[in-house]
């Protein structure tokens, strides 16, 4: 049987200790695995080549994705679905291994309701995706940025100031908050809260009041003021997806926040240092888990699903439910981070 792979989205680290798990669980059946070049743009094109095991030795260990990747959305491109499901049958491909997040996912659920006999790997370090408790690449993003909190309170403390740091996060602020919290931030602000800018400098004021004249602060680069209601982003530019590029959340913060509070106030973006380097323990080795379950899916017919963690267990589900909507933070969990701001 030849089984294709392909990565799409953001890469995230953990991504090549799963196709390296595919291309071993596949060997182990007798099977033979194609890598399929930066995302569905690969398939779009019909760049693939074979995957065998020495060229995916060691690789669980590093960071990026050994395919490469891109944001190519399929259904953007002029009779895309039609090229897409012509290179798979020409490249004699009789199973697809899809490795990504709610966009790659999504387009993996269309072409399987139209026949591709595919299966999804959940991996996005916002860790968003309904019916998985980890995406891949979402832990090795939460140590990365709880460490940059936890090492900007030197520096902060130092200089008497208050450090504004962006973290990555579209729609849920999973790794604002669990970075937030292990990194000791004293203020924290996901896309699931509005915030109020008022009510921000008012913790930093009393913390100022206490004695304690230098603050950090988390921002998710998708958190929405309350007055405003719209995304603090230097540009409105778009991707194939229709998602506005990120980014800035962090210095229109920190401008607010010294007007009202008087400190001198700094940005920092960890930006994509979040889910760059090599994959922790946690993350390869749920990499290696998700690659040899969807192998195993493919080898008993079980098309359109996701593999999943749930608990400690690896299972699966249809990619509709897993795509369908977003798993954000919910108000219980931001209510308990908030009993450690200020
Ligand atoms: O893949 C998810 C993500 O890392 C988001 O957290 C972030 O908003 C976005 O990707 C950044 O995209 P790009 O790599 O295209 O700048």
């Amino acid at each position: 049987m030849k089984i294709g792979v392909l990565t799409g989205g953001g890469d995230a680290p953990g991504l090549n200790a799963a196709i390296r798990a595919v291309v071993v669980k596949a060997t182990d059946c007798g099977d033979q695995v194609f890598g399929i070049k930066d995302g569905w743009a690969g398939l779009l094109e019909g760049r693939l080549e074979p995957l065998g095991l020495d060229s995916v030795e060691d690789i669980e260990m590093e960071g990026g994705t050994i395919l490469g990747t891109s944001r190519t959305n399929p259904y953007k491109e002029e009779k895309g679905e039609e090229k897409v499901l012509d290179n798979f049958k020409s490249a004699g491909l009789e199973a697809l291994v899809a490795i990504g997040g709610e966009d790659t996912l999504g387009v993996a659920n269309k072409l399987s309701k139209n026949g591709l006999k595919i299966v999804g790997i959940p991996k996005t370090i916002d860790n968003d995706l309904s019916e998985t408790d980890y995406c891949l690449g979402f832990h090795t993003a939460v140590s990365r940025a709880a460490a940059a909190i936890e090492g900007l309170h030197t520096t902060a403390r130092s200089h008497h100031r208050v450090l504004v740091v962006e973290v990555m996060g579209r729609h849920a602020g999973w790794i604002t908050l669990e970075a937030g919290l292990a990194g000791g931030a004293h203020f924290i602000l996901i896309p699931e809260v509005e915030f109020d800018i008022e009510e921000v400098a008012d913790v930093l004021k009393k913390r100022e009041e206490k004695g304690k004249l230098y603050s950090v602060v988390a921002a998710a680069e998708g958190a929405k003021p309350k007055e405003e209601k719209e995304l603090l982003t230097q540009t409105k530019e778009k991707d194939a997806f229709g998602h506005i590029r990120l980014g800035g959340i962090a210095k229109a913060l920190a401008k607010e926040i010294e007007k009202r509070t008087g400190k001198e106030t700094r940005a920092t973006v960890l930006g994509h240092t979040q889910r760059a380097g090599p994959p922790n323990a946690f993350d390869r080795v749920l990499g290696i888990r998700y690659g040899v379950a969807a192998v195993q899916l493919i080898k008993e017919g079980k098309f359109g699903q996701m593999v999943s963690l749930k608990g400690t267990k690896i299972l699966s589900v249809p990619l509709e439910k897993a795509v369908g909507r977003l798993r954000t933070v919910d108000r219980e969990l931001y209510q308990l981070a908030k009993l450690f701001f200020g």
